[in-house]
């Protein structure tokens, strides 16, 4: 069966694993092309505000090897390259399109490589990075547990994981323009600009069956890390996380 023909109902009830995996790799390999001014449009033109943020809060040490999982187009390892220029920053995704369109963007940067690689069995070894960076990521696993053990192996002791995911707000008239948005203009405007549909309407499935920001910071105990506290952005619909790997372990 072709994975792109599931039927929306069942990405959430049924998908789980390699089928999951699959199918969100070719969604985002649909999308490339247009994901980055569908990003633009869908966070108000702040987005790369976040990702600026996500490169302060991953505290990456002079001349630091750093993991931008879930790379996509590159906007996040570019950030973390902006504020440190001397780092190195592996940027590792299973879509390959959207790295493509990372690749171009890129403009000779040295600092900047490309890797294919799965979240959920990454092609590193254990402590290999100083930081570790993800956004938009964790909704899109089809574990998120694994993902953060997964993570915290290759992260090396003392780095850090910085996490950026859409999340359910707090204050319940926000709530209200925030389901108004995903349920109903993200996937209309979505399918006007990208062409597709279907991917469109998974995106709101997706962010709202994600857990909320205290249920994500036990997730991240429970695989290892420490130190976790979280921000919020955007009216309280972004999430930032951060743990950090224990020396000691
Ligand atoms: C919404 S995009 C985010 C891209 C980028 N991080 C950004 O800030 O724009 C999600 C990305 O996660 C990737 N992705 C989802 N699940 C993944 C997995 N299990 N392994 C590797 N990449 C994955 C998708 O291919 C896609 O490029």
């Amino acid at each position: 069966m072709n994975n792109n023909t599931f039927p929306q109902h069942d990405m959430d009830g049924l998908l789980q694993g390699q089928q999951r995996g699959q199918y969100v790799a070719r969604m985002f390999g649909r999308i490339a092309a247009r994901y980055d001014l569908l990003n633009r449009f869908m966070s108000l033109g702040q987005d790369q505000r976040w990702r600026r943020r996500m490169a302060a809060l991953a505290e990456v040490p002079a001349q630091g090897l750093v993991l931008d999982l879930a790379t996509g187009t590159g906007d996040v390892a570019l950030a973390v390259l902006e504020r440190s220029p001397d780092a190195q920053v592996v940027g590792a995704d299973f879509a390959l399109p959207m790295m493509q369109v990372g690749q171009r963007k890129q403009m000779g940067e040295q600092g900047l490589s490309f890797v294919g690689a799965d979240a959920l069995a990454l092609p590193f070894h254990n402590m290999q990075f100083d930081a570790l960076l993800h956004a938009f990521l964790m909704r899109n696993i089809a574990d998120i547990a694994s993902g953060f053990r997964e993570q915290w192996r290759v992260l090396k002791p003392g780095g850090r994981v910085v996490c950026l995911e859409i999340v359910g707000p707090e204050a319940s008239l926000i709530r209200s323009v925030y389901h108004l948005f995903f349920e109903t203009i993200v996937p209309r405007v979505g399918a006007l600009i990208s062409g597709d549909a279907q991917a469109y309407s998974y995106l709101p499935q997706s962010v709202l069956r994600f857990p909320a920001p205290d249920t994500l910071s036990q997730m991240m105990r429970e695989a290892g890390f420490a130190q976790v506290r979280y921000e919020r952005v955007m009216l309280g619909t972004i999430a930032i996380h951060v743990g950090e790997k224990p020396r000691a372990s």
